[in-house]
């Protein structure tokens, strides 16, 4: 028996909603799990990171599967997990929740499902630290995730996006900015008016995004609690943004935690994207131009 693995890219944040609202986009990992019986991990990459993920055992989709082991009590007997990556990795748009989803579900997978998708979730979140990229790479749309009790609540929002073109333009530059460094320079403690600020705009992004309003979504899409330290970080990334606005984007922020920034459009416009590029390369960085939809769909097992 093998399982076969598929799970979405995500964006979290959108502007307002920092560390509280994701949506799943249709950029999709690959992974093939079959059962080995020599007691070891063996890992083949394809796409995205090969040369850089370590293909032993501290390899993250590696250590997510053996989780499930050590959580279910089963024996372990052996691996052999064949990867196909196409979401880039350290970019903003979820490459460490899509490989720990990945290698969970598919260790549960080939296990005969011993834990729910719920458990798995929270699994995953926890491990995470944070639910906004794990949440929708699972469940698929948009997702919104409070911790309450010191549990964490992910639902599915209704979004238009989920049934008529609302179009994405990513682009990742070249610029190094990991994601514990991109939350380390962030400060403790914010202003009232930054959080009225944020949490009225990130409800409207969600209602903008329920109703496929793109002009609200332009209006919304701000943000005071992490933009404004992390923009200035990256070469290029406010211009890059004033870019995308200037050449017909209705909204545009940050993917994630970065160094990607994510532009909405009601259709495709290769115009947006070159504009974005083109300001990173005044700043001397390259960078690649993803046109992606957002997907209603989330993390899907199959056994083949
Ligand atoms: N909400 C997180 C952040 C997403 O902005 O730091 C990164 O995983």
């Amino acid at each position: 028996m093998k399982i076969h693995v598929k799970v979405p890219a995500t964006t979290a944040n959108l502007g307002p909603g920092f560390d509280a609202i994701g949506l799943a986009l249709n950029l999709w990992n690959e992974a093939e799990f079959s059962p080995a019986s020599d007691g070891k991990i063996n890992i083949t990459v394809e796409g995205e990171g090969v040369g850089k993920i370590p293909l032993d055992e501290k390899n993250s989709i590696a250590e997510a599967a053996m989780l499930i082991y050590e959580k279910t009590g089963k024996p372990f007997t052996g691996l052999q997990i064949s990867c196909l990556n196409r979401v880039p990795l350290g970019s903003g748009l979820g490459s460490s929740s899509a490989a720990m989803l990945t290698g969970m579900l598919g260790a549960n997978g080939l296990l005969g499902s011993p834990l729910s998708d719920e458990e798995i979730l929270k699994l995953a979140i926890e491990t995470e630290g944070h639910p906004d990229n794990v949440a929708p790479a699972m469940l698929g749309g948009l997702v919104a995730s409070i911790v309450h009790d010191e549990r964490v609540l992910s639902i599915k929002l209704p979004a238009r996006a989920n049934r008529s073109p609302i179009h994405v333009t990513i682009v990742l530059p070249d610029f190094d900015f990991p994601t514990h460094q991109a939350r380390a320079i962030l400060p403790q403690e914010v202003q009232r008016k930054d959080a009225i600020f944020n949490i009225s705009r990130s409800i409207m992004v969600t209602e903008a995004l329920r109703t496929g309003d793109l002009n609200l979504l332009g209006n919304a899409m701000e943000d005071r609690l992490h933009q404004p330290y992390r923009l200035p970080l990256i070469p290029g990334a406010q211009n890059a943004l004033d870019a995308a606005r200037a050449a017909g984007a209705a909204a545009v922020a940050l993917s994630g935690a970065g160094p990607s920034l994510i532009a909405f459009s009601s259709k495709q416009d290769p115009k947006i994207g070159l504009a974005m590029q083109k300001a990173y390369a005044k700043a001397g960085l390259s960078s690649r131009i993803f046109e992606l939809e957002p997907s209603t769909e989330g993390a899907e097992v199959m056994i083949i």
